[in-house]
């Protein structure tokens, strides 16, 4: 895998720059070739413009199927050299061109401790299931939504007066932290899989 990211989202894109900071800063090794939305109206495309980055829209609508489209992403990702997908709000699921374009390649941040509450609207259903602790899961992707192996989690408390807005300020304050982190380990390729586990060479030989 080589350091050349490419980032997908849909949204504002506050994930998006949290890598363009880390990046920045010098706490992660990578370059931004391209940020692809779906939607026209995602101000992180506007972010990325800002920060000197190439990025464009690729409508989701419009296509023959769904497999068309994630084939329409794989050439402009190809087409850059991009060695790693990040996922930063990109409110889709994955299809097999994806996937099979980029294996063990294609990461996301998820605003919540998965397997608890995976797709929309993490930080509601928490709340309404009453659980006290929720967090940010980084993790690969694969062909079910918001699954596949756990790079990092990291742990938000549930304050008794949070609304679904409050948690999801202190999460997202963490994902900030977590995503380029777990980009950067993902990076430096000291790494395996093991069954649903993403194992650390370092973590256990330290042991
Ligand atoms: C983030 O909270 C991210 O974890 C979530 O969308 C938000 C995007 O914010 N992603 C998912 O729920 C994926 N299932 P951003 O556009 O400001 O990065």
């Amino acid at each position: 895998m080589n350091r050349i990211l490419g980032v997908l989202i849909s949204g504002r894109g506050s994930n998006l720059q949290a890598l363009i900071d880390a990046i920045k800063h010098g706490r992660l090794d990578a370059t931004i070739a391209v940020v692809i939305s779906n939607r026209e109206d995602a101000s992180g495309l506007e972010r990325a413009r800002q920060a000197g980055i190439e990025a464009i829209c690729i409508s989701h609508h419009g296509w023959l199927s769904r497999d068309d489209y994630d084939r329409a992403l794989v050439d402009e990702l190809r087409r850059r050299n991009v060695g790693l997908v990040c996922l930063a709000g990109f409110m889709r699921v994955v299809g097999s061109p994806l996937l099979d374009a980029y294996p063990n390649a294609i990461v996301n941040v998820h605003p919540s401790l998965l397997p608890s509450f995976a797709g929309v609207d993490a930080q509601r259903k928490a709340l309404d299931h009453g659980v006290k602790v929720s967090g940010v899961t980084v993790h690969l992707v694969t062909a079910e939504l918001d699954d596949g192996p756990i790079i990092l989690q990291r742990v938000v408390r549930v304050l008794d007066d949070d609304r679904p807005e409050t948690l999801a300020d202190r999460i997202l304050q963490e994902e900030h932290l977590a995503y380029p982190t777990a980009v950067g380990l993902l990076l430096d390729g000291e790494w395996r899989i093991e069954g649903r586990r993403f194992l650390r060479a370092r973590t256990s030989a330290a042991r």
